[in-house]
């Protein structure tokens, strides 16, 4: 029925976790659209000929009660409400990365894909991922608005310049599976396409181990900046060292002109405002864009943006760096409990 369905609607293969779970409420809708609508039409054009002008005195007025009125009301009402409870249960799915998921950096530029693994490797146009695994995509753009789809896995999600967004899937079929973009952002937009090489695990770990760990030439065809072998933490610290970050945050828990960043990443942190938020990649990036939109509360708004002066590449760096730095890494207690569960 699954299959016989989305032949009938030319649907591209269910290679992720989500892509039934979203095709199922993709036919609730479609094939309620289509009893509803068939059944409409078939009443109108039974009514039509039933109470045809036959020269007969006109048909009586005819007033509807509450029992009726009930029904009309009702089950369109409940189609609908059906239509939320398994849009929510899937909606909650689709955005909750579970906690062991593989992180993986994305950033669209005109026109292409760029993805960067927290190991060090890099590659333009190909995603590999393992299958089976669930795999976190931490999406940002240097220049326009971009949309990151992959028809096969169901998934879309935006990448906004200066801002990281996340999108997750797990994979479920082999073999490469065909990235678009799915935002208009210019002249070439229609070939800003790539794909998800999805895998065997074993083929996958040999892959990691054999790449030539280092980070991607850079825009302007420098050579990497990181040696090769280095991780993304590490090419953070230089980034950190190189931009002053390390002028205001410490790095071993003691608080300085800002927060400090050992155990930083997953905090729960106050705000000025009272309102709390956990430090996550997308807050710990707006604080670098744009610092005095959300300040923690103990600290004075000083901090500078660093919007257009890091590049996606220094952001994931620093995030990674942030990451890294954990007490209980030194054998001590966490400060306090994080949220995630940090990368081992
Ligand atoms: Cu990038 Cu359209």
């Amino acid at each position: 029925m699954n299959q016989l369905l989305r032949h009938l609607l030319f649907l591209p293969d269910q290679a992720s976790t989500f892509a039934p779970m979203s095709d199922r409420l993709h036919y609730a809708i479609f094939l309620a659209g289509i009893v509803v609508g068939g059944l409409s039409f078939g009443a109108g054009l039974f009514w039509m000929i039933r109470y045809r002008d036959r020269g007969e005195p006109t048909t009586p007025r005819i007033v509807g009660g509450p029992k009726i009125e009930a029904v009309i009301v009702g089950v369109p009402l409940a189609i609908f409400l059906i239509w939320f409870l398994i849009g929510y249960h899937d909606f909650l799915y689709a955005t909750t990365p579970p906690a062991d998921a593989m992180d993986v950096y994305v950033t669209g530029k005109q026109w292409m894909w760029k993805f960067t693994y927290p190991q060090g490797p890099s590659s333009i146009g190909t995603l590999r991922v393992p299958l089976g695994k669930p795999v976190r995509l931490l999406i940002t753009s240097r220049d326009v608005v971009h949309s990151f789809y992959v028809p096969d896995f169901r998934v879309k999600q935006d990448a906004v310049p200066g801002r990281y967004t996340q999108l997750w899937f797990q994979a479920t079929e082999l073999g490469p599976h065909p990235i678009e973009c799915a935002e208009y952002c210019g002249l070439s937009h229609s070939t800003m396409d790539g794909s998800v090489e999805v895998m065997d695990p074993s083929d996958y770990q040999r892959w990691l181990a054999t790449q030539q760990v280092g980070l991607a030439e850079r825009a302007d065809g420098t050579p990497p900046r990181a040696p090769p072998g280095a991780r993304l933490s590490l090419l953070g610290q230089q980034v950190a060292q190189k931009r002053g970050c390390l002028k205001c945050h410490s790095v071993d828990g003691s608080a300085h002109i800002g927060p400090t960043w050992l155990d930083l990443y997953g905090r729960h942190e106050t705000l000025t405002t009272g309102q709390k938020v956990v430090a996550d990649d997308a807050y710990l990036t707006q604080s670098m864009m744009d610092p005095l939109a959300k300040v923690v509360r103990g600290f004075d708004p000083v901090m500078p943006s660093f919007q257009g002066q890091l590049t996606p590449e220094d952001t994931a760096a620093l995030l990674e760096y942030i990451r890294s730095l954990r007490t209980d890494r030194l054998g001590q207690t966490p400060s306090k409990e994080p949220a995630y569960v940090p990368r081992p």
